[in-house]
């Protein structure tokens, strides 16, 4: 038991994690629009029941629900079928959630969680919870005693968080970041004139993990983890350099 990990077959990304997550622990996927959040996270949970038997739970605020199952199909992810399998339940909640609402969805999940044995949960995405608090400390309680109700549950989870700028971060960010156990960050990167992404695992609460940041890609089966990004730096900020080139600037002594 110790040792167990929850893989998400995300190539590349369980040797990055070690393993995979940690059984019941909250995952934050961060990143600008585009990235790959809703990707990743589709792709932990249909891999959870394809490949590990262990059914999942979606829950999403989607303006359009339709399309998020059409997303799903351009990867191969069949998941009305995987419902009609009672394997998963994907979960819509108006996106201007309130804070009944997000009781009164606790409560499916606790239900749904029991009924189908869920093993993992995507909820995609927890910015919508933003609206809800009034301050930074305000939405860190309120998320943590969300993420609680799903450890609870026996659940792992991933939780999706739209960057709210597309360098850099904010508070709020960061302190959602103390709640979680595990925090993967995605980034649009521009390397000599085309942008590519990049993924780090900031954290891994209670484990190992990589420290290097690695290219991905996202293609017709989801993200796929390559190489690590040789040579470059400032990458997670959004603004890489050579390595040379930015060794050269910073000790170049200025002229005039
Ligand atoms: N079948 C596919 N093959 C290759 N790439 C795809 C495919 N389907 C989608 N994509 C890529 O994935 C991107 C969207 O990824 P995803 O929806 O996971 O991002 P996101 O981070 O959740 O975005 P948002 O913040 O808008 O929710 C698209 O912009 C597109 O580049
Ligand atoms: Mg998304």
């Amino acid at each position: 038991m110790g040792n167990e990990r929850v893989k998400t077959d995300v190539k590349g990304l369980d040797d990055m994690l070690k393993g995979g997550f940690l059984p019941q622990t909250a995952n934050l996927v961060e990143g600008p629009p585009g990235t790959g959040k809703s990707t990743l996270g589709m792709q932990f949970i249909y891999n959870g029941i394809r490949h590990h038997d262990e059914p999942g739970l979606i829950l999403t605020f989607e303006e359009f629900p339709q399309q998020y199952y059409r997303d799903a199909a351009s990867f191969g992810w069949d998941f009305r079928q995987l419902e009609r399998e009672g394997k998963l339940r994907v979960i819509m909640t108006s996106p201007a959630v309130s804070r009944s609402d997000v009781e009164s969805v606790g409560g499916t999940i606790e239900t749904l969680a029991r009924e189908m044995g869920a093993r993992r949960i995507l909820v995609d995405s927890i910015s919508h919870f933003d609206q809800l608090a009034e301050d930074a400390l305000d939405l860190r309680s309120v998320v943590f005693s969300f993420i609680n109700a799903l450890k609870r549950e026996g659940l792992t989870s991933v939780l999706t968080r739209e960057s709210p700028v597309l360098l850099g971060g904010d508070e709020e960010e960061h302190s959602i970041a103390y709640v979680v156990d595990g925090y993967i960050m995605l980034r649009y990167v521009e390397i000599e004139s085309a942008i590519r992404k990049a993924l780090l695992v900031l954290k891994l609460r209670g484990s190992d993990h990589a420290k290097d940041i690695r290219q991905f890609e996202i293609t017709d089966h989801g993200i796929e983890i390559m190489s690590r990004f040789e040579g470059q730096e400032g990458i997670m900020s959004g603004s890489p350099r050579r390595m040379a080139e930015a060794f050269d600037q910073a000790f170049r002594p200025r002229s005039g």
